[in-house]
């Protein structure tokens, strides 16, 4: 068993991920469900889907996906969406259990404020899954599914490096740093899987971060606010680079990226070799224009897929698929369904979006 334990700025992170293979979490009996013969629950059974917000493309997408595969494989969906507030959430998740779910799904907007409200949902033999995102400080979740999101910040950072190279000459290069929001357990890994990349680059003097703002707190973006990001960008270039290229910036997504371009393009600066995440519609056109260098594409239609494959499973009481690792998640090791997030540019775009005709449809002309 290979253990992986990451320091972020000097700080070890809070969770631990261990590779292995291993069984998909608690089993019907756990449950509660054990007296069923056969365990597992009714074919036509509710299941509850609360998503943290809206507001980047992947969580509207996931909203339609799931209602439309779980209709598909025979269930009740009932989704909500939280809109970044953590008590709505909670609620939410309170109200599916009174509704008769028997598998909820979660994509935590906070992933450490939900213990209590899945607590009563395992009281209740409810199967939890966090999705996307680790749902942390509490052994009521049976499964996470998600790419992997320390490997998603290595392929941000490392994608950077490479657009700097492909774009900006002979280095060293000018580049800042953004996180994402700092409530969600992706964003410090994203982070630290980026600085695993950059750090050597900026120790060996390859890039310089003028700012100085290299930790994860201070790269962080509240909320994953683009307007706060546009803010922070403007007041970096404004104390940093009044008669001074920037070269590049670390994106944790692409509403980051795109707050991040607008921003060098108001002050004045040609455009930065600037990473991204999601494929979102505006990105895939920027990128094909020529602006935003890259984003990492995790097709929400797959994770989608393999939560409901898992729910599937669960229903009909059999075992469910292996999971591909553990992460600790302060309370227990998850077991967790990673997906392989891939790095698209306007090289490789037509290969990636080859079988997403909606994405393909951005590459004309
Ligand atoms: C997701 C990203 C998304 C971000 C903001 C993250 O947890 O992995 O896809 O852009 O949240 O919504």
């Amino acid at each position: 068993m290979k253990r992986r334990t990451f320091t972020l700025g000097g700080v070890a992170a809070a969770s631990t991920i261990v590779l292995a293979a291993c069984g998909g979490g608690r089993t019907a009996a756990d449950a509660g469900d054990g007296d069923d013969a056969g365990g597992g629950f009714d074919a036509d059974a509710t299941i509850g889907v609360s998503l943290p917000w809206l507001g980047t493309q992947n969580w509207a997408e996931a909203e339609d996906l799931f209602k439309a595969q779980l209709e598909d494989a025979g269930f009740t969906a009932l989704i909500q969406a939280a809109d970044n507030k953590v008590p709505q959430q909670q609620q939410q998740i309170e109200a599916m259990v009174q509704k008769g779910a028997k598998a909820i799904v979660v994509g935590p907007i906070d992933g450490t404020q939900l213990g209590s409200a899945l607590t009563a949902a395992e009281d209740a033999g409810v199967r939890i899954i966090g999705y996307d995102r680790l749902i942390e400080n509490t052994d009521a979740v049976d499964a996470t599914v998600q790419f992997g999101s320390v490997r998603t910040g290595e392929l941000q950072g490392q994608s950077l490096l490479d657009g700097l190279a492909e774009r900006k000459g002979e280095g060293p290069y000018n580049i800042e740093l953004f996180g994402g929001g700092p409530a969600d357990p992706n964003a410090p890994n994203f982070f630290q899987g980026a600085m695993s990349v950059l750090q050597p680059k900026i120790d060996d003097g390859t890039v310089v971060v003028l700012s100085g703002q290299t930790d994860f707190q201070q790269a962080a973006t509240q909320d994953w606010d683009n307007g706060k990001a546009q803010s922070r960008m403007d007041s970096i270039l404004a104390a940093n680079y009044s008669d001074t290229p920037i070269d590049g910036v670390l994106s944790p997504n692409d509403g980051i990226a795109r707050a991040v371009i607008t921003s060098c393009k108001s002050a004045g600066q040609d455009v930065p070799v600037v990473d991204g995440l999601d494929a979102e519609t505006e990105s895939i056109t920027s990128i094909w224009a020529g602006e935003q260098y890259s984003t990492v594409h995790k097709p929400t239609s797959d994770l989608v897929a393999k939560t409901v494959e898992i729910i599937s499973a669960y229903q009909t009481g059999d075992e469910a698929p292996e999971a591909d690792e553990t992460e600790n998640n302060g309370t227990i090791d998850v077991p967790v369904y990673a997906l392989d997030p891939v790095v698209v540019t306007k090289d490789n775009a037509e290969e990636i979006f080859a079988d997403d005709p909606d994405r393909l449809a951005l590459l004309d002309g």
